[in-house]
Order: C-alpha cells, then structure tokens, then sequence
C-alpha cells in the first residue's frame, strides 16, 4: 500500500506516473516537524534495523552510519566520507523482522539523510526546500515493496541489445584513424566488441553536436565502415554550450530563449571544457524541444547511441565567482604570514567550483513559473536526458536507442540508463560498483555501469582483469579511462588473452543475461537485488556486502581484492558454482550452503546458481550481431527437472510484449548437475 503526503507545493518532478491523492492525517511511523522552512523527519531505529537504498551513494548496500546528500555533484575520488555523487535516488527501505517501511522523498533540491550518523538510534531526514511530496509504501515482502515503487515511478528504460556487448572507451581517441586501429586491434584479436565511444576529443573545440572535420572527413562513411564491422560508435554530449556568435547552437539557442537566465535576465555562463558556457533550460518544455532536435543530425549520419555528461551541471567556475576568489586572494596575499591566510585562499580556490553561489544565481522558466536553479537542482541531468531521449525518439520511433547520462533523477529511468561516473583505478571501487548496483535497481536504473579498469589512475594489469569479471555480469559492460592515465584496452598487457576469455564469458551469457534483465525491467522487478531480498529470515545473508543477486536465481561473488587467490562466500541455500576459466572452459561444482573459502586465479570467476534453475550460454561471437541463440548449454544442478523462461526478441522494438517473447526450457533427466545441449 502508498500513501502520499504533501508538504507546501512541491515542484514537479516527474518521478511518479500514478495519481495518487494525498492524504490528510500525520505520516505514519515518522515524526515530522517544520524548522525555518526545511522540513525535518525523524525516525527511531532499533539496533538491527537496516537500510537499503538511495541509489548512487558511497559506502555499504547498507546505508545506515552515515549521512548522505542528494545534491548532484561531478565530483571525483569517491571516498567514503563523500555525502553526495552525481544522481539523487531519494528512495529508502528501512527493514527489521517485525516492521518493514518503504519511504520516497520526491524532492528536487537538497535532502539529507542522516541514517544513524549522529545518533546510531534515530534517521533523520531533512528537506531544505520544505515543498515535497512523501510516499510511504507498506507491502509485505522487500520485493514486493520495490516493485510498488517501481509501479509508481513507470518502467525502466530498455536498451537495444547491441548495448549488452562490451564497449571500449577512453578520453583522448582524437579521430578516424585512432579509433579505427581500436576496432582493428580488437576484430584481429578477436576480442568481442560492439561499441566505441568517442569522448570530447571528436568535437571542434569541445563545442556538442560539431565534428573535427580533419579528423573524420566523412562521419556518415565513417559510421557506415564501423557498422560493417559490426562496432557502433557512442559520441558523448554534454551540458554546456558554448557561448560563441556563430556556433548554430548558441545562436539558436539564444533565439529560442533557450538558456537558464541570471537575475538581471541575462544567460547565467560558467567555465566547462569548451571554456565558458550557456547553460540550456531543461526544465522548460520548449528548450527541450530545442536541444533534443540538436542530436538530429548525429542521427541521420546512423549514430544509434550517446552517452550525456557534465550534467549535475558541472561548473568548473563562473566570471562572478572566479573574481570574487581573485578578490579574496588579494587580501588573503596581504596577510602572507598569517597561516590561516593560506589555509583560507585554498579554500576559496576548491570552492570555485560547484559553488553553492552560483546555484544559486540563475533561473529556469517552468510551467509552474520563473523558479531558482538551487531548489531544483537535481532534477537538471534528468532533464537532460528527457531532451535528449524524446529527440532521439522523434528521429527513431519505434526504435531502442543507447543512452547513458552521469547525472540523474528519479524518472530519467524510463529514458536512458546511467554510468557511475568518475572512479578510480583503485581495489575498493570494484566493491563500491557493485555495492550500487542494488540502490540503483531499486530506483529502475537496471541499465548501469561503471568504468571497468578505473577512470582515473594508472590501472594494472590485474585491477583490470577483476574489473572486467565485475563487468560481465553489469548490464554496461564499458573499459573507459581518463585522458593521460595508462592505455587500459586489454591488448595493452600481457595476459590479455586472458581477459578476452572474460570478455567472450560475456557474449557466451549474452542471450541469458538480456534474457534476465528484460524480463526484470518488463516486470518491475530487480536485475541485482541484496540477498536480504530473497533470504529475509536468514540473518547472515540480510548483511551480506560483497554478493549479489543476479536476475531470478543466480547469485555474483566478485573477487575485488588485491592479489587475492580466492575468496570466502556464502552460500544462503545450495547452489551450483560456475567457475568461469578460460573461454568455454569451466568447472561445474555443487556446493551446499554454508560458509565457503574458494579459489579463483586471477582470470578465474564463479557464477552461482539455485537448484532446477540453469543457466544459459551461447556459442558466442564476436560482437552481438553474431550471437547465436538458438543453440544453447543449459548448465544447472537439478532434482527431478530444471525450467527457465528464455526471453528472446529482436533487440530493437521500443515497446516489447514480455508474453510474447517467452520461450519455456525444460531438461529432465537423473538428479545432479547436468550440461545440456537444446537447440
Ligand atoms: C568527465 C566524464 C568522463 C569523461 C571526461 C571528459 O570527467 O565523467 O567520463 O571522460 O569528463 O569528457
């Protein structure tokens, strides 16, 4: 069951789809109060209460012991003291055996979530704008209260099937030639690939929707050479455009009075890679309109996919703050010999960025009125990515299209998916990848990644081997890389045949991954789910912080530590270990539940499976377009017979019918674990 509760008149968002009235009486479970505008509320935990959710956020699957921020950020280093990244999922479950709540904070502007910091007993909750709608959900099961929700906020964005294939990325792919001797090293290689993305780097003088016509004569043959080899190339976009006479977008966007305005009604600009910028209103209907035709010509020239970026909006600085810091320098220089002079220009220097000033200096114009850009602040890369999927939608109706934006906002899960941003070559963010996945889902961002190898650092050889048996099993399977780090294409290093056996154990699982993600974005449900979910009563597998759930009835152990030979795992029930170790090459072992050390060499990895539910592979191929799914290994432990539903379609219409794309498999046969042909 929902209930909704209204605070002033919020803003909005577009997160929810159902009408819901709101209801009169008090919030139950929660006390609530009003403190100068900000609305405030508190709930007292119990010692084994624990809290899933708020999506992209740092630290554990369980949130409770820190506070958090829903404040998009384009902010590097994730460590664990960071309050906020780049998306704001303001969804939470606050679960113990005998009380389980569902809470969505629908809020644009600054919340925080103080789950236990303070006070280990008590979450409070704090809305700066004090104008926002409440949701309390109370079902039965963590499942069942995550599908409500989902229900709630409409269904997830589906991806055309090619974006399941790995896609090869790095920031400093300048033209043709380079990214041609990418696809070529990769196609003589045979290391499966199905998509390049092209970085800043292809635009003139990072202005969005230019090409370097040095550097790519001919877009369109380009694209069309890059189809034939079945590699579909991925531009980037981002926020800003910059403001020079001339550039057709700021021309037209000034004409179509299409850019957030200061107070004194001229465009707000801030310093981005292009150098300073306009800022688009993505709030207002018609600006949107305006920016999403801008991908049109991209479109025509056959790019099917594109990744947005900078779009918290990142502000590197504006005029008005770069000088008020100059200013501050000049006195602070005065009192040279006072340490705190110092230690205060530094300051002022890391708060050019991203300042909380200049959020607060320019306006959208919305439907609701003129409103200022800091109450809704988070809703700017959600809206982003509605501009952009709507004009890619008018130019391919019908058609699944690739999209994937740093930035987001609960409800741009039904236009694109998202990537996590700018991590690091660093152990721990193996883990922390795979510790969102599950806050991510909750909130129906099924379609998600992270850079696998690390964007920023020196990646390693074996960083990168354990990144990428993460990667298999991540719905965006992508190896970026930051401008200057170490080249971290895997033909880079010397057990790159290795990898590529990783690699190709994700076009074998293809067809069955697709399968499980399809049929968990049809249905609302969860691609990765905490075991909590499906073992409630057990109390070891509610805390469990290093596995996950993968799809209906697989469980992913990831090895995300340095020189590790394997790992401890445990297992809730009995299950089937796939231990990958080379291409076409595995180890199939019953396991019963229980604690278990296992061994895994470093290009070694295990799938784990429930009993009577196979899993799939194909014969694989080289890149998507060549998969065979008709021919299949079912791979499985059963008692009596095994099923699974096989999701098959074409991979590209917009509007699939999970029905009719259901394929029941059945293998009967004598109990034990099994490898079985069906074709
Ligand atoms: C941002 C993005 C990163 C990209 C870089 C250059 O840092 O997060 O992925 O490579 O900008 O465009």
């Amino acid at each position: 069951m929902i209930r909704k509760y209204t605070f002033g008149k919020p803003f909005p968002t577009g997160a929810v789809v159902r009408e819901l009235k709101a209801e009169t009486g008090p919030v139950p479970y929660f006390r609530v109060s009003r403190e100068e505008g900000r609305v405030i509320l508190r709930l007292d935990l119990s010692p084994e209460e624990i809290i899933f959710g708020l999506g992209e956020s740092v630290r554990g699957i369980n949130k409770r012991g820190h506070t958090y921020r829903s404040w998009n950020m384009d902010i590097t280093n994730h460590t664990e003291d960071k309050a906020s990244l780049y998306g704001s999922h303001n969804f939470l479950l606050f679960y113990r055996p005998d009380r389980m709540i569902g809470l969505y904070v629908d809020d644009p502007g600054l919340v925080s979530f103080d789950l236990g910091e303070t006070r280990l007993s008590e979450a409070v909750i704090t809305s700066e704008n004090g104008d926002l709608d409440l949701y309390v959900i109370e079902n039965g099961s963590l499942k069942e209260t995550v599908r409500e929700f989902r229900e709630l906020i409409g269904r997830s964005y589906l991806p055309p099937r090619w974006a399941f294939g790995y896609i090869q990325s790095r920031w400093g792919y300048t033209g043709e030639e380079n990214v041609r001797a990418v696809v070529k090293s990769h196609r003589e290689k045979h290391i499966p690939l199905d998509g390049v993305c092209l970085d800043i780097d292809y635009m003139v003088d990072f202005k969005n929707f230019t090409w370097k016509p040095s550097a790519f004569p001919d877009w369109k043959r380009f694209n069309e050479e890059m189809k034939r080899e079945h590699i579909r190339l991925i531009p980037i976009i981002d926020a800003g455009i910059k403001q020079e006479k001339g550039y057709e977008p700021y021309d037209t966007g000034l004409a179509r009075d299409a850019f957030c305005r200061k107070e004194d009604g001229t465009p707000f600009t801030a310093a981005v890679w292009p150098g300073l910028c306009c800022f688009p209103d993505f709030l207002n209907a018609d600006a949107r309109k305006w920016f999403g035709d801008l991908y049109r010509p991209l479109l025509e020239e056959g790019v099917e996919g594109f990744w947005n970026d900078m779009n918290e909006p990142s502000l590197f600085y504006s005029p008005e703050a770069l000088r008020d810091c100059y200013r501050q320098a000049l006195e602070q220089c005065e009192r040279v010999n006072d340490y705190q002079g110092m230690w205060s220009l530094k300051s002022s220097l890391d708060g050019l960025a991203n300042s909380g000033k200049d959020f607060r200096s320019f306006y959208h114009r919305t439907e609701q009125g003129r409103i200022r850009h800091d109450r809704v602040h988070n809703l700017y890369g959600a809206k982003m990515v509605q501009a952009s999927a709507e004009g890619i939608r008018r130019c391919l109706p019908g058609r699944r299209y690739l999209l994937f934006s740093r930035s987001s906002f609960t409800g741009s899960h039904r236009d694109g998916g998202i990537w996590q941003g700018d991590n690091y070559s660093w152990w721990e963010h193996i883990r922390l990848a795979m510790q969102m996945m599950p806050g991510l889902n909750m909130c129906g961002y099924l379609f998600s990644g992270c850079d696998l190898g690390g964007f920023a650092l020196n990646t390693t050889e074996d960083l990168l081997a354990r990144f990428l048996q993460l990667g298999v099993f991540l719905p965006l399977m992508r190896n970026h890389s930051a401008l200057y780090t170490r080249e971290q294409e895997i033909y880079r290093f010397d057990s790159w045949e290795k990898m590529r056996d990783t690699i190709t154990v994700r076009y074998a699982l293809l067809p069955f991954l697709y399968s499980e993600f399809m049929k968990a974005a049809l249905r609302n449900e969860m691609y990765f789910r905490p075991l909590a979910f499906d073992y409630p009563e057990d109390s070891r597998a509610l805390r469990v912080e290093d596995q996950l759930m993968l799809g209906e009835d697989c469980m992913i152990a990831p090895i995300y530590e340095q020189n590790a030979g394997g790992r401890y795992v445990y297992l809730p029930e009995d299950m089937l270990m796939i231990r990958f170790r080379a291409a076409g090459d595995y180890d199939l072992i019953p396991l019963e539940k229980g604690d278990h050390y296992l061994e895994f060499g470093l290009h070694e990895f295990p799938l784990f499976v429930r009993k009577n539910r196979p899993a799939l592979l194909c014969a694989g191929g080289e890149s998507t377009d060549e998969l065979d799914d008709t021919s299949l290994t079912a791979l499985g432990w059963m008692e009596g017979a095994a099923e699974y539903d096989l999701y098959r379609d074409d991979g590209l219409q917009a509007e699939p019918k999970l029905e009719e794309h259901l394929n029941r498999i059945r293998v009967e046969g004598k109990p034990g674990v099994f490898r079985y042909t069906l074709s």
